[in-house]
């Protein structure tokens, strides 16, 4: 039998009694935080070597430590450890293991050390690896958008405003709209690495402490750039947690809008692109039906990403300096966070390197709804130096006209044309095309072909270093 040791009996002997149930049940963390247990032990190493370094531990406990935790270490990773909740925490539950497996010098880890800056520590190192891994799966979705914009620099599409065809672009284009959003999501994990990039080790409760510690090695020796300078300040913030909620939520809007577009474009309404199986399902009952399940999966996402943010953000917002144990809280949301916008942009850069591209409906599409009717204000502006209100109540003209005779406006006649304005020449008809359209568009950031092949280009070139 094994005796189940409990965190009130580690504090020593002012609780008398264990704790209740209930008390139990809302205190334990381990149930989730256990998920820090690789980063709780390579803090414990950097603390202890540290100590050891600083002559405030000797090294052959140093030694029997760093041994122990790398035992406990293989432990875990093999299954072989029981989490115990009466522990509370991962940190108890390690420190505890630990003095199962060597006595006496385990007491010596938390010399100069508290729970509270080791769960900021712990806490950070794990926000901080997860932002890693975003910005790696935003590269692969920038990737799979660059490759799409590239077979497609040049097919027709309508732009929309207000979800109304308003001018025709290139598909190209559109996906380049897309590495935009998704390149400023990757710049902003990069910034709020460079900005979390503090140790916080060493900070101990909150006041620092009275051992000669040395923070700059713990600090160098975790990865970090440098030490968090208040130590009040070290075991309060959350904001790096905050920073990748919000970035989370960001992301998970533009994937969110991604998502609304391709349920749009696959109707048979719209019938732009079409889904692959893999990343679409049947229905049990309609056999025409392919539905786009992830799209809209993904979608949804959206909206528990950005409830944990909200929650993390009411968690924390009424708090005093420094630690209290509501920001145990904090890590429940930013892990389903983690899971849900990791699986959201992998599904995501799946269905986009997967979906066909129905280029025929794309450029039926593009030609309707009069999306060159700017194309022939504009002409009205350039050849008979038109002031451009003049030519777009012209143009309207047109339209109606247009409209009246159930057809494009590139099929008016010339004699219709000249019916609303007499300079009116043949040229005209050269610019009402939806290809001419898009070629002409050379304007910086514009759709035309050449433009969105250089803006690829750029892109190519700078996400090698992003
Ligand atoms: N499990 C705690 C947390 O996640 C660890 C820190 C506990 N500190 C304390 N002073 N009770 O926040």
């Amino acid at each position: 039998m094994t005796t189940e040791k409990s965190s009130n009996q580690m504090w020593g002997g002012r609780f008398a009694s264990g704790p209740s149930a209930i008390m139990e049940e809302i205190n334990a963390s381990i149930g989730y935080d256990r998920k820090l247990y690789a980063q709780d032990i390579a803090g414990s190493l950097a603390h202890a070597a540290m100590l050891a370094k600083t002559g405030i531990i000797s090294a052959d406990d140093h030694k029997q430590i760093s041994d122990g935790l790398n035992t406990i270490l293989a432990e875990i990773e093999n299954g072989k450890f029981t989490f115990s909740r009466k522990l509370e925490d991962i940190h108890m539950n390690v420190e505890a293991r630990l003095a199962d497996l060597i006595g006496a010098p385990a007491g010596r880890l938390h010399t100069a050390r508290s729970r509270n800056d080791q769960v900021a520590l712990d806490f950070r190192l794990w926000v901080k690896n997860e932002l890693e891994k975003t910005a790696a799966s935003l590269k692969i979705l920038i990737e799979a958008f660059l490759i799409r914009a590239e077979e497609h620099a040049a097919t027709v599409m309508p732009g929309f405003t207000h979800l109304q065809t308003a001018q025709p672009v290139t598909f190209g284009h559109h996906c380049m709209a897309y590495v935009e959003m998704f390149g400023r999501d990757l710049s902003r994990v990069r910034d709020a690495i460079e900005r979390m990039n503090e140790s916080p080790l060493g900070a101990a409760a909150l006041a620092g402490t009275g051992f000669p510690i040395d923070r700059h090695m713990t600090a160098e020796a975790l990865g970090f750039r440098e030490p968090t300078r208040n130590s009040i300040d070290s075991v309060s913030d959350r904001d790096y947690a905050l920073e990748f909620l919000s970035i989370a939520s960001i992301c998970a809007t533009h994937l969110s809008r991604l998502a609304e577009e391709i349920v749009i474009w696959s109707t048979s309404q719209f019938n732009f692109i079409r889904l692959s199986d893999a990343f679409s399902t049947g229905s049990s009952i309609m056999p025409q039906k392919k539905n786009p399940d992830a799209a809209e999966l993904v979608r949804a996402k959206t909206g528990r990403i950005t409830g944990s943010l909200v929650g993390l953000l009411m968690v924390m917002k009424g708090l005093p300096l420094a630690y209290s144990k509501d920001m145990q809280e904090d890590k429940e949301a930013v892990f389903d966070a983690a899971e849900s916008i990791e699986l959201a942009l992998a599904a995501m850069s799946g269905m986009v390197s997967d979906l066909t591209v129905i280029e025929a409906s794309m450029k039926k599409a593009a030609g309707s709804g009069y999306s060159t009717a700017t194309d022939l204000a504009d002409w009205l502006v350039r050849e008979l130096g038109l002031p451009f209100r003049e030519a777009h109540h012209v143009t309207g003209r047109a339209v109606a006209l247009a409209e009246s005779k159930k057809v494009d406006l590139s099929k008016l006649t010339l004699e219709d044309m000249q019916s609303i304005h007499p300079q009116i020449t043949e040229a005209v008809f050269g610019f009402l095309t939806v290809d001419k359209s898009v070629k002409s568009r050379q304007s910086f950031g514009g759709t035309a072909p050449q433009e969105v092949r250089r803006q690829i280009k750029y892109w190519k070139k700078r996400l090698i270093k992003a």
